[in-house]
């Protein structure tokens, strides 16, 4: 079966699938404007860091192209103050959409870059138009190709190092255990650390990919569920508090995540829960891999202490979304509350960080760097 898809466009045409209604019902909606690509990364119907980026991008791009074909022009083409001034607003309220995953703001600042480097050439309107519509795509179609690179990367790094580990070598294969969901879903395709489960998979040394449910939005047991068993993947789903006992119990040879956010010294913001494996991981000598593009670096802040962590609402822990099996045979989505009416004193971060001292590798579509002999940190600027 084809993998999933996160985003489909044509023409003047941008959809994405409604994560919110994953995995029983598939209904793509439409973006019609940059406004509905807003409320559509904040409610989360689009997630994952490079997946959100994507969006952003491409509904910049509709909106351009929209403008180019109006008749008569949008003020905005009138002028490059106008353009600037109507750009640059669209990229700030883009930007705030998330605040933790740098890749959009990685994104809205390289077209804004775009923007100030046509202007400083004495472009004019419609020719800078067409190259932020040029970038924008790019954005969004060069996320396929890395991922595969950083996957390959990732997969061959941990074949070898459990070759040199154990002189078995895993005859039956890696046993390897993910969080959230970092597929074709929280992608533009193919994913960086379900990428690597899939590279694994696809060379024939995967044994079985164990994931975690990833509570409250379940990621794991509704997105990462759906997209393995769509590729055919072995894998196992575990509930959040089970991952020490699986360590004590199974043969794991590496935890693989993905990041929303990576420090200079590599400390790793990424789902909540992440932290939590890689203690886990550290305690069982188990390697943790981070595997995430470029853009995910943020060489801007030193370490994780400066990482903004999304506080989501509190609602969103208090309710499990599943479906009733109707008479009629129509599957209808429901929201369970779990919690009592009016319940308060709800803690909802989004995200934790890892610090780079539990970290065994980050992973990029550059390749894979690891700490210097006797290092707590990573020194991620020379491959930035
Ligand atoms: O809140 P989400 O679902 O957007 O969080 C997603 C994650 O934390 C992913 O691990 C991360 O974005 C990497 S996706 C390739």
């Amino acid at each position: 079966m084809a993998p999933l898809i996160s985003i489909r466009s044509s023409d003047d045409k941008l959809e994405i699938v409604n994560q919110l209604l994953l995995p029983h019902i598939t209904e793509f909606i439409e973006i019609d404007s940059v406004e509905d690509a807003h409320d559509a990364i904040k409610s989360m119907k689009i997630r994952g860091a490079p997946a959100i980026a994507s969006l952003a991008a491409l509904s910049l791009s509709q909106h351009l192209r929209r403008g180019l074909k109006a008749s008569p022009p949008p003020d905005y083409l009138a002028s490059l103050e106008a353009l600037k001034a109507h750009i640059d607003g669209i990229l700030a309220f883009l930007f705030t959409a998330r605040p933790t995953a740098v890749n959009l703001g990685a994104a809205t600042r390289r077209l804004g870059k775009t923007l100030d480097n046509a202007i400083a050439a004495g472009k004019d309107p419609l020719a800078i138009a067409e190259e932020l519509i040029a970038e924008s795509n790019a954005v969004a179609d060069e996320d396929v190709g890395r991922n595969k690179e950083m996957s390959k990367w990732a997969g061959e790094w941990i074949i070898e190092r459990v070759r040199n580990l154990t002189l078995s070598a895993a005859p039956q294969g890696l046993n390897v255990l993910t969080v959230c969901n970092t597929g074709s879903l929280a992608t533009s395709g193919y994913g960086t650390a379900l990428g690597m489960v899939t590279y694994l998979h696809e060379t024939g040394k995967l044994k079985s990919a164990f994931y975690t449910q990833t509570a409250p939005y379940h990621q794991g047991s509704r997105l990462t569920a759906l997209e393995l068993q769509t590729l055919k993947i072995p894998s196992v789903m575990i509930c959040d508090t089970m991952v020490g006992s699986l360590f004590q119990n199974h043969n794991i040879h590496a935890v693989v995540v993905g990041a929303d956010r990576i420090a200079r010294n590599g400390d790793t913001a990424n789902k909540i829960g992440t932290y939590n494996a890689a203690v886990l991981a550290a305690r069982h000598k188990i390697p943790f891999i981070v595997v995430a593009p470029i853009s995910t670096v943020d060489l801007d802040i030193p370490d994780g202490t400066h990482i903004p962590i999304e506080q989501r609402p509190s609602l969103e822990a208090c309710l499990v979304r599943g479906i009733l099996y109707p008479n009629d045979g129509k599957t209808k989505q429901v929201q369970v509350m779990i919690t009592p009416a009016g319940l308060e004193g709800i803690y909802n971060p989004s995200f934790d960080v890892t610090p780079a001292e539990l970290i065994t590798a980050i992973v990029t579509e550059k390749g894979v760097a690891v700490k210097a002999e006797g290092a707590q940190g990573f020194d991620l600027s020379p491959i930035v």
